[in-house]
């Protein structure tokens, strides 16, 4: 054959695959979910999350370190409140001495430069396991955006840098940027849980904080999995309120969503690289039935090649050290 074009030739050799590679991972591309226990050399392996752990905080403090050395710029926590705080006004979400809060301030303590994140939502804090105030039944609107700007403020009161609301009500972006503003937090940041969807892989991670939902499901305010522009139009609403990084989440079921959002935006995306998705490749590498770090590499690469320009995983440290090796 004569041919004009030889497409192989970009993919002859590692060296030229790596110069013309358009999408490459950094450990600066992560988030790393944490989950913080009260106690102390509390370290519980989540059952449905092989290999992910919740740590006391004083676990938690020595695991930033080491991620802050593999050269992971964030971290976002997650508590587990205990069930005797859990109530329907999530009032312990605010609390200043709340695990919360004095987790903000250690981390920040010991490793300052760290960027940290805290989600927003009462899903840890109510009794009834969903993320707003319950009323005959019902999750109420805006009375849980009351709530959660009593929660934003409290975390940034704590030192937090950003506050990441994942509970899908409307308006409370804009409602927690104004709080802000008024109380002067003008460097505390908001990335807007923007498209969140009603999804079945959340499961892992209400088995890791106790918090799924005592009755029914998150379907009227978390979003349908069948729609595409009604992203688009949470994430453009988010910016407009005052979000500085929008999400999409989670990632692997909603790749065209992320592309969507990134080609609709101009603040940087993220994408959630949820428990479910932690949970499938691990128990398929567990079987035998794949290879568990190219797959958490390729997903990953999959992830920031859609549009994402962070990416919350609970694979971030071992594939940090895998970039850094
Ligand atoms: C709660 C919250 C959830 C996750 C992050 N924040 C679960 C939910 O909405 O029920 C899921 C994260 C994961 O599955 O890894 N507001």
């Amino acid at each position: 054959m004569y041919l004009q074009r030889r497409n192989r030739i970009l993919r002859q050799t590692p060296a030229i695959r790596a110069m013309v590679a358009e999408t490459v991972l950094t450990p600066n591309d992560f988030i790393v979910p944490l989950f913080i226990d009260e106690g102390k050399g509390v370290e519980t392996e989540i059952a449905s999350m092989p290999g992910y752990f919740r740590r006391s905080l004083d676990g938690t403090v020595k695991e930033v370190k080491e991620l802050w050395s593999l050269g992971i710029k964030c971290v976002l926590l997650f508590v587990k409140s205990k069930d005797e705080l859990k109530d329907n006004t999530g009032k312990e979400a605010w609390n200043p001495d709340g695990l919360m809060q004095r987790s903000i301030k250690a981390i920040k303590d010991a490793v300052p430069d760290m960027v940290v994140m805290t989600d927003v939502a009462l899903d840890p804090y109510s009794s009834y396991g969903h993320d707003g105030i319950v009323e005959n039944g019902e999750i109420v609107n805006d009375a849980t955006v009351e709530a959660l700007i009593k929660m934003s403020l409290s975390h940034a009161e704590a030192g937090a840098d950003w506050v990441a609301p994942s509970d899908m009500m409307d308006g409370r972006i804009g409602a927690i940027r104004q709080a802000l503003e008024e109380h002067r937090f003008t460097k505390t940041g908001i990335m807007a849980y923007s498209a969140k969807y009603a999804s079945c892989f959340y499961g892992p991670f209400r088995d890791a904080l106790d918090s799924a939902p005592g009755f029914g499901d998150k379907k009227t305010y978390q979003m349908d999995p069948a729609n595409r522009l009604e992203a688009v139009k949470e994430a453009l609403m988010d910016v407009e309120e005052g979000a500085d990084i929008v999400m999409v989440k989670p990632a692997l079921p909603y790749l065209d969503i992320i592309r969507e959002v990134k080609n609709n935006v101009h603040v940087p995306v993220s994408a959630y690289n949820i428990s479910g998705e932690y949970a499938l490749i691990k128990a398929a590498a567990k079987m035998g039935w794949i290879n568990e770090e190219k797959a958490m590499m390729e997903t990953l690469t999959s992830i920031k090649r859609a549009g994402a320009d962070l990416i919350a995983t609970y694979f971030a440290k071992d594939a940090a050290k895998l970039l850094n090796k």
